[in-house]
């Protein structure tokens, strides 16, 4: 058995070396028949890695018998596990096999096992070292041939410390663990896996597949993904379905990721923008923050004339909400920022902003612009020649300006 064989018959995806070194562990041990401990975060596919650990053993052709450990109340799981006799406790009418037995020969896998109550524990320990076990209200020991494969999310080390897994039992089943890797740690594998997800999905839906714009998926290599592969296919399938039939792009997908994208822009210090375009968006909400502060300069300025003018404070009349905003006019498109969704803002970071870092991108930015002709970039920034010199010399912007001018 190689790799690529157990990944047709498993179906599991990716030529990351994370998941080929997962995969050649398979193939190592597959065929041998030692208990095998799966570990690792939700979602990453520990069931496929059961499966294909089957798959590639000897008892391939027999059952691989699957128990979610976490799902069966505590007082039925070791009847589930190891049969009952008849008549041992209420509701048991008839002799029953229990899952030990049913997987004679072939593979049982435990699912969940760090759920498994302490007293069931011991009784697995047994069963793993001899494949001995007796069925509920029975004294006969019986005797099964299993291969027993286990997976949990959970840290059994740090379980067996505050006392909840059996150490005995912990250490025989971690002899060989496959770790299975969260999917930030190999995002290589997210364009095979989305998509073969999407080709699944949209063929058995009969939904038209236009595919992934590149940026797309560049973009989906940023997310995190914290339930990793799972929440990967269920995004797929969800976007496929909200944008039928269309090629996915970028703004789709920063539309359905948003507020969890990670920052994207250089400085820290500023909102955080997801667009196609993250350079226009950071300067257009950088353009946006200034023509407030310039609306609000103006309109007190507008009543210190009055003021002035009224030849005192009793006649000024105190705007209030929305008619702060009258009378000034919005000529300059450029200072719009559109609502098309394509602009993300994360609120935390909203508190975080100080009006002198935008002015401070800002006239950096400009500077550059303008190729550091101050002249241009005074008139541009819509301030003196002169007040622009002052804020040059407050932010120290001179010596940065000039350097990156002259590479
Ligand atoms: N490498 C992969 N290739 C293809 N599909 C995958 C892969 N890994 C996971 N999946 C898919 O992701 C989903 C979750 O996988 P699986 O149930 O095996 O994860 P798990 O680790 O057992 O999760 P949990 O800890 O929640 O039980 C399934 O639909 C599975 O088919
Ligand atoms: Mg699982």
């Amino acid at each position: 058995m190689d790799i690529e064989r157990i990944q047709k018959l498993s179906g599991i995806i990716g030529h990351s070396d994370r998941i080929r070194e997962v995969l050649d562990l398979i193939v190592q041990i597959g065929p041998v028949d030692i208990t095998t401990l799966i570990n690792g975060p939700s979602g990453v596919g520990k069931e496929m890695v059961a499966k294909a650990v089957h798959l590639a053993s000897r008892r391939s052709r027999e059952e691989l018998i699957t128990v979610n450990c976490g799902a069966i109340p505590e007082g039925i799981i070791e009847s589930e596990l190891f049969g009952h006799k008849k008549g041992s406790f209420t509701g048991a009418g008839d002799d029953r096999k229990g899952y030990f037995e049913s997987a004679n020969k072939g593979t049982i896998f435990l699912d969940e096992i760090g759920e498994t109550p302490l007293a069931t524990q011991v009784k697995l320990l047994r069963v793993l070292e001899t494949g001995e076990f007796m069925r509920v209200g029975d004294s006969k020991t019986l005797k099964t041939d299993v291969r027993v494969i286990a997976a949990t999310n959970k840290n059994l080390g740090d379980m067996v410390q505050n006392g909840t897994f059996r150490q005995d039992l912990y250490y025989r089943l971690k002899t060989v663990t496959i770790n299975v890797p969260a999917l930030k740690d190999r995002v290589e594998d997210i364009t095979h896996l989305v998509e073969r997800f999407a080709l699944e999905f949209t063929r058995s839906n009969e939904i038209l597949y236009r595919g992934f714009m590149p940026e797309a998926i560049r973009m989906m290599k940023k997310y995190n993904w914290p339930g990793n592969v799972r929440e990967l296919k269920n995004f797929v399938q969800k976007i496929l379905v909200l944008e039928k039939g269309e090629r996915i792009t970028v703004a789709m997908v920063s539309r359905e990721l948003g507020d969890a994208l990670p920052s994207i822009d250089i400085n820290h210090n500023l909102p955080v923008l997801v667009s196609d375009q993250p350079e226009r968006a950071e300067i257009d909400l950088i353009l946006r923050q200034l023509f407030l502060l310039r609306q609000d300069s103006e309109t007190i300025r507008n009543q210190l004339m009055a003021i002035v003018q009224n030849g005192g404070l009793s006649n000024i009349p105190i705007p209030v909400g929305d008619n702060l905003n009258v009378g000034v006019p919005i000529h300059d498109k450029s200072m719009e920022i559109t609502d098309d969704h394509a602009y993300f803002i994360r609120d935390e970071v909203i508190g975080d902003m100080a009006i002198k870092d935008l002015e401070k991108e800002a006239i950096t930015r400009t500077l550059k612009f303008f190729n550091n002709n101050r002249r241009k970039s005074a008139k541009s920034l819509n301030m003196s020649e002169r007040t622009l010199y002052r804020k040059i010399e407050e932010f120290g912007l001179e010596p940065k300006i000039k350097k990156s001018n002259e590479s």
